[in-house]
């Protein structure tokens, strides 16, 4: 009977989730899917645990054969990395196209990569000669993607550390590190002529961690508090990830860039930590993910940009056994190896899935009707994601489907 209980209760709910993101188009979640880890599920038994959270976007280290052939025809999208090692090659023009035909082209259009991130933090390592080799990479692996007709539907980024700023705060004073803005800068240009994103890695838990006296905990973890006025732009932060989001906003237009798109490349809260690492446990983790999740499905933009979405790349799926380091940087996952829950993100009920059992997002915030646009609702806004979504799930998917339309053509006769 409690099965039933909450079944029904979590059909309620996808309802009303299905009829927001019906009415209210909602930003889509994406995930950082690492695998530094020799205990990790199957990429097919990963599929449901990416859908059990809403994402509809991920990002991968490395372009992982299996996991790109596991997710074909699952509507999920996919920004896959060039690593490190790989970026000295990539201005051989025969070993750039290699790259592509073999890592992206290969798996098109079954499979969704729309991105392809060359370097992760490359700048912030300080190797003059790393440096170098980016620019003449991320160019190299365009112009394959140019010269295979792909350029259109597959752009071509790398990702940074907040580091690369030398001030984040107040966030309109955000400035990149002198020594790095000629190297910076050409990489800009790239992005402005190309389309691409620009990709940056904020966590306010660095900030935290390393003054957590200092630091209101509620600030970092997008909990009611007072916030910060910055003074010279006179708008209000309430949380911290905002303001280093607009801290990179006023970098780029210091330089002049004013029209890229940033794209949140990680982000994330470790539920567990060393003794030195203040903050790190399950309570701080499930409201830093929970309330990001529901700020990022309320499409609401940051204070200098309101009307941006926000793309946002939790990190991370799993926890990482593998990983150096402090005992923090193993347990940022959302879900432990055997595809439970590290933590409830806020959404107490679970269902099986195999073996296992997923958490289910935490309701989204309804969208305040100011931000909402106005019209252009109704049953014909169901994307066909979501029809491919919910349909997939047997009687009880297409159940909802039905649901979802007589309440959204009930809304449409009531509007
Ligand atoms: C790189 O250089 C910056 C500025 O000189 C310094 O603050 C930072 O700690 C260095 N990072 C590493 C990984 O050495
Ligand atoms: C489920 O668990 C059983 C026994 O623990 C195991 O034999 C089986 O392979 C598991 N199935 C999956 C899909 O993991």
């Amino acid at each position: 009977m409690e099965l039933f209980g909450s079944r029904f209760h979590f059909l309620c709910f996808v309802s009303l989730f299905l009829l927001i993101s019906a009415v209210f188009p909602v930003s889509s979640i994406g995930i950082n899917y690492g695998q530094i880890a020799n205990n990790l599920p199957t990429p097919e038994n990963v599929i449901p645990l990416v859908k059990s959270i809403g994402a509809t976007k991920v990002k991968l280290y490395d372009a992982d054969p299996k996991v790109l052939k596991a997710f074909a025809n699952t509507g999920v999208e996919f920004i896959i990395g060039l690593g490190n090692e790989y970026l000295s090659g990539m201005k051989d023009p025969a070993k750039a196209r290699d790259w592509v035909k073999t890592n992206v082209q290969a798996y098109l259009p079954a499979t969704k990569i729309t991105c392809i991130f060359v370097g992760n933090e490359v700048l912030t390592f300080n190797d003059t000669s790393l440096s170098g080799c980016l620019l003449p990479a991320m160019e190299g692996v365009h112009t394959a993607l140019v010269s295979l007709g792909l350029d259109k539907q597959v752009t071509v980024t790398t990702a940074h550390s907040l580091a690369i700023l030398e001030t984040s705060y107040p966030p309109s004073a955000g400035a990149f590190r002198k020594d790095l803005v000629n190297c910076i800068t050409p990489i800009l240009n790239f992005h402005a002529k190309t389309g691409s994103p620009f990709l940056i890695n904020a966590y306010p838990y660095f900030a935290y961690k390393d003054s957590p006296k200092q630091v209101p905990l509620d600030f970092v973890l997008f909990q009611p508090n007072q916030g910060i006025v910055d003074p010279a732009s006179n708008l209000h932060y309430d949380n911290m990830l905002f303001a280093q989001i607009d801290a990179v906003y006023s970098a780029l237009a210091s330089l002049g860039y004013k029209k890229l798109f940033i794209h949140i490349s990680e982000t994330g809260w470790p539920s567990k930590g060393d003794e030195n690492e203040a903050g790190a446990t399950p309570e701080n983790a499930k409201k830093y993910n929970g309330n990001l999740i529901k700020l990022i499905t309320s499409k609401k933009g940051t204070p200098m940009r309101p009307n941006c979405d926000l793309n946002i790349y939790v990190f991370a799926l799993f926890n990482e056994n593998m990983k150096p380091g402090p005992t923090s940087e193993r347990n940022y996952g959302l879900f432990k190896p055997d595809g439970s829950p590290a933590y409830s993100i806020g959404f107490s009920t679970t269902t099986a899935t195999g073996n296992s059992t997923v958490a289910l997002p935490s309701p989204p915030a309804a969208p305040e009707s100011s931000s909402s646009p106005s019209s252009s609702t109704g049953y014909l806004s169901i994307s066909s994601a979501t029809m491919e979504r919910y349909s997939s799930n047997g009687i009880v998917g297409t159940l909802i489907l039905v649901l979802l339309i007589l309440i959204n053509l009930v809304v449409v006769v009531v509007v």
